[in-house]
């Protein structure tokens, strides 16, 4: 294997510049030329990329976001663009990619690899972890600390002021971010898209839970969650109890800054393993790391499987608030 192409997709994530890092050094200790491309797969369409040297990846492991910057491609989805692509690698002569993102980048480095016959293996990197065949994604841990700390803050207010909080947190199909850091955080509340709810009985929980002598309230929603946004559940309960709230929407602030150590080590070891799995002659598959060992399973098995929540962790966090 003479060159590689390594790209970032999708929502970034804190712990894929250690992702980068880790396969344009496993790739040139392997004497093989990398090639970072620029913005995703649009960059493989419009020929956006720099070779990358042991230089070009220093002091980045610490860094949120991607070095090599990121995108969702409409232009991929299609054919057209992924002939682009190819043509480009083909005249690099670069023999295997390796793509960092979630669900919506294995899906176009499936299909490329289908059409083209170019090794490609994945990377689940996603605040969201919401990808099957890893028990954890690249980002999951930083995004989940990011979203504590700031309800650790918001408690004092709502300790002091007496209220009830609605926050939300991302996770647009998933309740992973909401159900760990509704437990950590010590939440009355878990809402997740996973889980049907109940919203008369929350506000009668919430309610009672007043009379018994509770003087403030956390609820962290998902975004996804099925019964409407932050908004729309404060609402209700309101109209329901008649409690005043406030909401917090945590949004992106939760998938910049400086990635966790075990994002960091995670990143490092599955970019590292995508070098050494294409090197083995493994393409079309996601590598990931389930009970401490590496795993690589298909592309394709990445989103027809579905990655189940511990519906316990629910039981525990009710008896726990
Ligand atoms: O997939 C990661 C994620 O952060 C989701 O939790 C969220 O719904 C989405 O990306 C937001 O995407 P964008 O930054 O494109 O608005």
């Amino acid at each position: 294997m003479k060159a590689i192409a390594v790209l970032t997709s999708g929502g970034d994530a804190p712990g894929m510049n250690a992702s980068i890092r880790a396969v344009v050094r496993t790739a040139i200790n392997n004497n093989i030329k990398v090639y970072g491309i620029e913005r995703g797969f649009t960059g493989l369409i419009y020929k956006e990329y720099q070779e990358l040297t042991r230089h070009s990846v220093s002091n980045i492991i610490q860094r949120g976001g991607t070095m090599l910057k990121t995108s969702r491609c409409d232009e991929w989805k299609v054919p057209k663009g992924r002939e682009a692509g190819a043509k480009l690698l083909q005249k690099l002569d670069v023999e295997g990619v390796v793509a960092i993102g979630g669900d919506g980048t294995f899906h176009g480095a499936h299909s490329f690899a289908e059409e083209h016959q170019i090794p490609i293996i994945g990377v689940p990197a996603t605040i969201d972890n919401d990808i099957y065949g890893t028990d954890y994604t690249i980002g999951f841990d930083t995004a989940v600390n990011i979203a504590l700390d700031a309800i650790d803050k918001i408690r004092d207010t709502a300790d002091s002021h007496e209220r009830m909080f609605i926050i939300e947190v991302m996770g647009r199909n998933s309740g992973f971010i909401a159900l760990e850091v509704g437990i950590g955080g010590g939440a009355e509340e878990i809402l997740v898209p996973e889980e049907k709810t109940n919203i008369t009985e929350l506000a009668e929980r919430i309610f009672e839970g007043r009379k018994k002598g509770k003087t403030s309230s956390i609820i962290v929603v998902a975004e996804g969650e099925e019964e409407g946004n932050a908004f729309t559940i404060a609402n209700r309960i309101k109209r329901i109890s008649g409690m005043e709230y406030r909401v917090v929407v945590l949004g992106h602030i939760q998938r910049g800054g400086s990635p966790t150590s075990r994002d960091r080590l995670l990143g490092s070891l599955l970019g590292s393993q995508a070098v050494l799995g294409l090197l083995n002659g493994r393409t079309d598959v996601m590598v990931g790391e389930i009970n401490s060992k590496i795993v690589f399973t298909p592309l394709e098995d990445s989103w027809t499987n579905q990655k189940n929540i511990d519906k316990n962790l629910f039981s525990l966090a009710q008896l726990l608030a």
